[in-house]
């Protein structure tokens, strides 16, 4: 059901933990499943130079956490902002059809975090304006009926 990288990455998670004096910090929450995800950076002339999460979720959070940290290292913020749950799924190789939305709550996470930055630095992030990390999303439709 799992592919190999999705064992691997929740097995072996990379990048996690916290960053103390974090220059962006998101946080997001599914309230179907009431998995919640934190994702942490630390941004320098607008390049991610390190990113830390803590997902207290289920098996593919933690997978989509770990290597979206991964695909985010090293970024730009703008480079980062276009990470999408697809991208994600993708580079894990492919993930249950009802387990989208742990991919979705990855790129929120990410997004939060950068529209936190964004918040505090005065940057105006394209593409962002309308992003509600605590917005109740209603475009699960990959979801499995509950
Ligand atoms: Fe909700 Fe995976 S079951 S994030």
């Amino acid at each position: 059901m799992y592919t190999e990288k999705v064992m691997d990455h929740f097995m072996n998670p990379r990048n996690v933990g916290e960053i103390e004096n974090a220059d962006g910090i998101g946080e997001v929450g599914n309230a179907k499943c009431g998995d919640i995800m934190k994702m942490y950076l630390k941004i320098e002339n607008d390049v991610i130079v390190n990113v830390k999460f803590k997902t207290f979720g289920c098996g593919s959070a933690i997978a989509s956490s770990s290597i979206a940290t991964e695909m985010i290292m090293g970024k730009t913020i703008y480079e980062a902002l276009q990470l999408t749950n697809k991208a994600v799924v993708e580079a894990l190789n492919g993930l249950p059809a009802q387990k989208m939305h742990c991919s979705v709550l990855a790129e929120q996470a990410i997004k939060s975090a950068l529209l936190d930055y964004a918040n505090k630095k005065n940057i105006d992030l394209k593409g962002l304006e309308d992003f509600n990390p605590h917005a109740d999303h209603h475009d699960h439709d990959d979801e499995a009926p509950e």
